[in-house]
């Protein structure tokens, strides 16, 4: 593997420790700007996929820097007049502008980092790309990014865009690995190296203009960016489960929902009239799939600071197994929000269908829904770095530290994102020494079926007892671990984080075609020696599987109640966990190896969720604040070790 200098020579002292000392406006914002970087970067990359999904060619040329790269498996491209040729002569006529196309392009699940000098960046994503001619032709593709950033300008560009393709295919018979088996797609960075919450700075801030009402707006605008992108996630989950409730109490009270073609309907009697006619009753029966991926999050928050936007790509993947009903959407959504008494809360959502397609036929005619001829606005990620308010450098009356503690909370926010992806691509790869590393000297992980094993040396360990130490490189399949649409809810402090991800896990392989299954993680994670960690990673699996390609999600048949439960994972036995799922308790009862009856998709698993309703308040009906072996385990709960536990709940506790 090759690994630049640059990133491997980062000293392990967080920025935040390094200023503690010297805290000044001049080093407070460096910091503020560095935490924006990894935001834009962020933002630039995703807007590359939405603008592809309306064959926005020349807007994503303009991405990138003047001598930009761009890699698309075996097709290349230099500066952006000929990246805006190449994009559309590869995509042809699947290109999200003639009827009936789709191209919608999905790039998540993003580790990025930073250079010392703050002017560049490495970035490591997952893709997936649905096409569709609308006139019978159809391509799925997947694979990994590992792209290249600069900031010219006070902006950030792409200076390399760096796809892998690991699979592709039609959607009739499915896709296959590209050029038999996998090799890894090299990281830039190492094990040792994941969890630096962004690299100590070279040498002194250089002398700003910043003024600490303008750092004070900023630092505003981020932790306003983190309740939008929680808000509109959390709202994802609810209606993943037909939550209903749930999902009326995110709204303002003069709330709406506008599903372009359909209708708008307001109000909480009105909205929840839409969700009803549009998915069905509340809750979920044996059977029904109503999950409804959120991806590629944008949000621009407003600079009066009450009002937002966050555009996103929706994904459908709807059934009911008793019917055999399967169904594809692909949605775009661009969502207002309104700050109310301190919260945010949703003012409107609006929804614009692209594709809606029957599953056992694809999308490769087209929608079954009508045309759509609207291009919902894009958002504009540019970081207004002019300073809204200016004023005296020397005003006494706002307290730096708070600032600086306030930043530290939105950087968590990042380094928690980060964590969660670092693990999934050693997850994909089956790198045991780089999931170990990932933890805290205390941290804790549950292994599927299993239990959980503490310590990052038992944990590498256990991955070895259940995966095997000797496995080639070369990979025949392999099973993603996207951990997108994360509810990240960090301590007052900023020194530890809760996070709840999807696991959506598209699989390849040489032989057959792949398909998806679904999960949820809950992670927590800490600020530990000036690197991020992971404290306690559960995965809760499966709440859908598809049975295969052609069956998708909607061909399982009940289990026979009478079968007994499915034994615990075998290799426990040579090396047994800390805690069993067993020993976990009622928690852990009905996933596989745990101790009550197993419960398995068609039949609705229970649905835990470890915060309260960021609006409302309402609990949950499965509800497990804190580590999830915690009541097991206490002396394993982030209170028991010097850390807070983040609030769960609108009120703050
Ligand atoms: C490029 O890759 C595609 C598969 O992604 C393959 O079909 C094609 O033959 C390759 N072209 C060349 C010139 O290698
Ligand atoms: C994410 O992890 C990478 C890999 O070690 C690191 O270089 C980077 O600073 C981290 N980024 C954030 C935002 O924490
Ligand atoms: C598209 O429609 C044509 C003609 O109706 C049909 O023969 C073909 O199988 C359809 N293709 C797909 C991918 O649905
Ligand atoms: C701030 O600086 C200005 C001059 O730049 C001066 O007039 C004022 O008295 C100072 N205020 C404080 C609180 O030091
Ligand atoms: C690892 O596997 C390869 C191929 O399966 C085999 O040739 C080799 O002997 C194995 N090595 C060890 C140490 O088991
Ligand atoms: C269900 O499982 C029981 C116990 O293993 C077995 O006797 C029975 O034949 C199974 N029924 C079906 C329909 O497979």
């Amino acid at each position: 593997m090759k690994f630049s200098r640059a990133y491997l020579l980062v000293a392990i002292v967080s920025i935040f420790e390094h200023v503690q000392s010297s805290l000044t406006l001049d080093s407070l914002a460096r910091d503020v700007e560095r935490v924006e970087s990894i935001r834009e970067i962020k933002d630039v990359t995703k807007t590359f996929a939405q603008l592809a999904q309306f064959g926005e060619w020349r807007e994503m040329s303009k991405l990138f820097t003047s001598e930009g790269l761009f890699e698309w498996g075996n097709q290349t491209a230099v500066g952006p007049q000929a990246i805006a040729t190449k994009l559309r002569n590869t995509a042809g006529n699947m290109d999200g502008i003639h009827p009936g196309s789709l191209n919608t392009m999905i790039i998540e699940n993003p580790v990025i980092s930073l250079s010392e000098d703050g002017q560049s960046a490495k970035g490591r994503w997952n893709g997936i790309r649905f096409m569709g001619d609308g006139a019978g032709g159809t391509l799925i593709q997947g694979g990994t990014y590992e792209n290249g950033y600069q900031l010219v300008d006070g902006k950030w560009y792409i200076t390399h865009l760096g796809y892998h393709a690991m699979y592709s295919g039609p959607y009739k018979g499915g896709w296959r690995n590209v050029g038999g088996a996998l090799p890894l797609v090299p990281y830039h960075y190492t094990p040792e190296s994941v969890g630096i919450p962004i690299p100590t700075p070279l040498g002194d801030p250089s002398p700003t203009e910043a003024t600490a009402a303008g750092l004070s707006h900023r630092i505003s605008r981020m932790n306003d960016e983190d309740d939008v992108r929680n808000l509109q996630h959390a709202y994802g989950f609810y209606i993943d489960r037909r939550m209903w409730s749930d999902v009326v109490d995110l709204f303002a009270s003069d709330g709406s929902v506008h599903i372009r073609n359909v209708g708008i309907h307001s109000g909480a009697g009105g909205i929840r009239k839409s969700l009803e006619e549009r998915m069905g009753p509340e809750g979920l029966t044996q059977g029904i799939n109503n999950d409804h991926p959120i991806f590629g999050l944008i949000v621009e928050v407003h600079p009066n600071g009450k009002q937002a936007l966050a555009r996103g790509i929706e994904v459908g993947m709807i059934g009911d197994t008793k019917t055999r009903a399967a169904s594809w959407e692909f949605n775009v959504f661009r969502n207002h929000f309104v700050k109310e008494n301190g919260l945010w809360k949703l003012k409107k959502v609006d929804v614009t269908p692209l594709i809606v397609a029957d599953y056992y036929q694809g999308w490769g005619n087209g929608s079954l829904a009508p045309l759509n001829d609207h291009v919902p606005h894009f958002l504009d990620i540019t970081v207004q770095k002019s300073d809204a308010l200016k004023g005296p450098r020397n005003r006494t009356d706002i307290d730096l530290e708070d600032l600086e503690r306030r930043l530290r909370r939105s950087a968590a926010y990042d380094g928690a994102e980060n964590n969660s992806h670092a693990y999934g691509f050693y997850a994909d790869d089956l790198v045991c020494a780089g999931f170990g590393y990932l933890f805290a000297k205390k941290g804790h992980k549950a292994s599927p079926f299993a239990g959980y094993f503490q310590t990052p040396e038992r944990i590498t360990q256990a991955c070895f007892a259940s995966y095997g130490t000797n496995r080639s490189t070369l990979r025949s399949s392999i099973s993603f671990h996207w951990r997108p649409q994360p509810v990240i809810l960090v301590s007052e402090d900023g020194r530890s984080a809760t996070l709840r991800a999807r696991l959506l896990q598209p699989s390849t392989s040489t032989t057959k075609a792949g398909s998806f299954n679904n999960a949820i993680y809950h992670d927590q994670v800490v600020l530990e020696d000036g690197k991020w960690r992971l404290w306690s990673v559960t995965i809760d699996e499966f709440y859908w599987q598809s049975s295969s390609w052609e069956g998708g999600w909607s061909a399982a048949n009940p289990r026979n109640s009478s079968a007994p439960n499915p034994a615990p994972a075998a290799w426990i036995s040579k090396y047994p966990p800390d805690i069993s799922l067993v020993g976990v308790g009622d928690r852990e009862s009905t996933f596989r190896g745990g101790s009550g009856n197993f419960i398995e998709w068609p039949d609705i698993q229970r649905m835990w969720f470890q915060y309260r309703n960021p609006v409302s308040g309402r609990l949950p009906e499965y509800y497990w604040p804190g580590c999830v072996p915690c009541k097991a385990k206490p002396e394993w709960a982030l209170t028991a070790n010097g850390y807070q536990e983040p609030a769960t709940g609108p009120d703050g506790s």
